[in-house]
């Protein structure tokens, strides 16, 4: 199979834009506070990067790796840290950022581990929602776009770890 970026779904204006709402809103909401804000590698690096940069409140970052038991454990939900968190969070304000919610399982995981350690508060940010492909539950507290179920890349997401670097959010085809 050879795939191929075949259409922008988002350009980086659009992009821009949005991140910059999203900002607006969790800055209104975390007024006051001093966020920890926790990016999941690989792909949440370049949405978060955009996103505290414009944010109006100090935040402080820390990153996670999840990392899955075996070929079998996606079905099964079995997400297990590979990186974690360099900072204590009990009781302190913790967004997550995500580039994005597929099946659910990868977020609904790290919640339920960080929500033992007891932080004041705990939300999520993603900035892609594909509602389509979940197998469990989950409501991220702020989304920057609902898509259909299409393969995606650019704006830190990848195929094959390919294509991260792109600054438009393409769909992505395959050619022959
Ligand atoms: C992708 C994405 C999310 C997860 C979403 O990560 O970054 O972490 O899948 O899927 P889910 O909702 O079905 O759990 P991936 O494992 O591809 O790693 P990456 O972040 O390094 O691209």
């Amino acid at each position: 199979m050879t795939e191929a970026v075949a259409e922008v779904l988002f350009p980086k204006e659009v992009i821009a834009r949005r991140v910059r709402e999203l900002a607006g809103q969790i800055s209104r909401d975390y007024e006051g506070r001093e966020p920890l804000i926790v990016g999941i590698l690989n792909g949440a690096f370049i949405f978060m990067a955009d996103l505290i940069r414009a944010l109006d409140v100090p935040c402080r970052v820390d990153f996670v790796r999840l990392a899955s038991y075996g070929s079998e454990s996606v079905s099964s939900g079995a997400i297990r840290i590979g990186k974690d968190l360099e900072t204590p969070i009990a009781g302190r304000d913790v967004l997550i950022v995500e580039d994005i919610v597929d099946t659910g399982l990868t977020l609904s995981r790290l919640v339920e581990v960080l929500r033992e350690r007891q932080p004041a508060s705990l939300r999520v940010c993603v900035f892609l929602d594909k509602p389509e492909r979940r197998r469990i539950p989950f409501t991220a507290d702020y989304v920057g776009f609902v898509i259909p179920d299409r393969f995606v890349v650019g704006y830190g997401l990848d195929f094959d770890e390919k294509y991260r670097f792109l600054p438009d959010v393409y769909v992505l085809g395959r050619s022959s």
